[in-house]
């Protein structure tokens, strides 16, 4: 009996250790969770449908996810608690915001580490690229464009695993951002085939936070926030 538990608790050490080191080995950066995220502040957002993802079985049937939306709808938020989860059921992630991806790429050309860094890109269970459309993508002169980077890793990945996205631009904008149409095209062809679409139609919990700051210092901010370019296509 005792040493059932013994037992019991050793296979439950290694289990957390192994769950650590994928969450150690995605890149994720913070531990977010669909327990904390508050329902109530987004109403037009179907916790159903985000608690049907958060089962990870798209994962598993090797389908991709786009989540669009304005500033500060929780889109990260909800990409990563689902890269938490993934690990959780010993599943193979990575995390990079869009820039950081695209950067680490081009920085295997400089050194001759691009088969390498592409590979490790394109074999997880889930590749989680946010953010896109967030900060500046850096192009040198003899570097290719972000599409052309990200379509060879998206095409890698198509049908083989699954790839989320995160994007507060329309994704008719991703090719001027990324900064060639036609491939940008090219990777919402495959990705937007069969993916799941969310999109967050509602107020930012950042300003909400801001206001009720600013309430307690008895000022009030205004919503100052620039109007949010949001693809609400299918
Ligand atoms: N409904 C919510 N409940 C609890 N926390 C939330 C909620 N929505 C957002 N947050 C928190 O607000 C912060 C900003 O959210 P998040 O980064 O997910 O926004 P975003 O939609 O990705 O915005 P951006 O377009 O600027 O990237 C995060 O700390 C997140 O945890
Ligand atoms: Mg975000």
């Amino acid at each position: 009996m005792l040493l059932e538990r013994v037992l019991g608790a050793e296979a439950a050490y290694k289990l957390e250790r192994r769950i650590e080191w994928r969450f150690k080995k995605s890149g994720l950066p913070e531990r977010k969770t669909l327990e904390a995220f508050e329902w109530a502040f987004q109403p037009n957002l179907d916790k159903a449908f985000v608690m049907e993802l958060g089962t990870l079985d798209f994962v598993r049937r090797k389908e991709d996810v786009v989540i669009t939306g304005a500033w500060g709808t929780g889109k990260s938020h909800i990409i990563k608690a689902l890269g938490l989860r993934a690990c959780l059921q010993q599943m193979a992630v990575r995390y990079a915001r869009g820039v950081d991806l695209v950067a680490d790429l081009h920085a295997g050309l400089a050194d001759a580490t691009y088969p390498q860094r592409l590979r490790r890109w394109a074999v997880p269970d889930l590749l989680i690229i946010d953010d896109i459309g967030l900060g500046q993508v850096k192009q040198r002169e003899d570097e290719p464009t972000a599409a052309h980077t990200l379509f060879n890793l998206i095409d890698r990945r198509h049908g083989h695993a699954s790839t989320a996205f995160t994007s507060n631009i329309k994704l008719s904008a991703w090719g001027r951002y990324l900064g060639d149409a036609t491939l940008a095209g090219a990777i919402l062809d495959r990705v937007t085939m069969h993916a799941i679409r969310l999109d967050i139609n509602g107020p930012s919990w950042r300003q909400h936070v801001a206001n009720e700051r600013a309430k307690k210092r008895g000022a009030k901010l205004p919503d100052d926030r620039p109007d949010p370019e949001v693809d609400a296509q299918p």
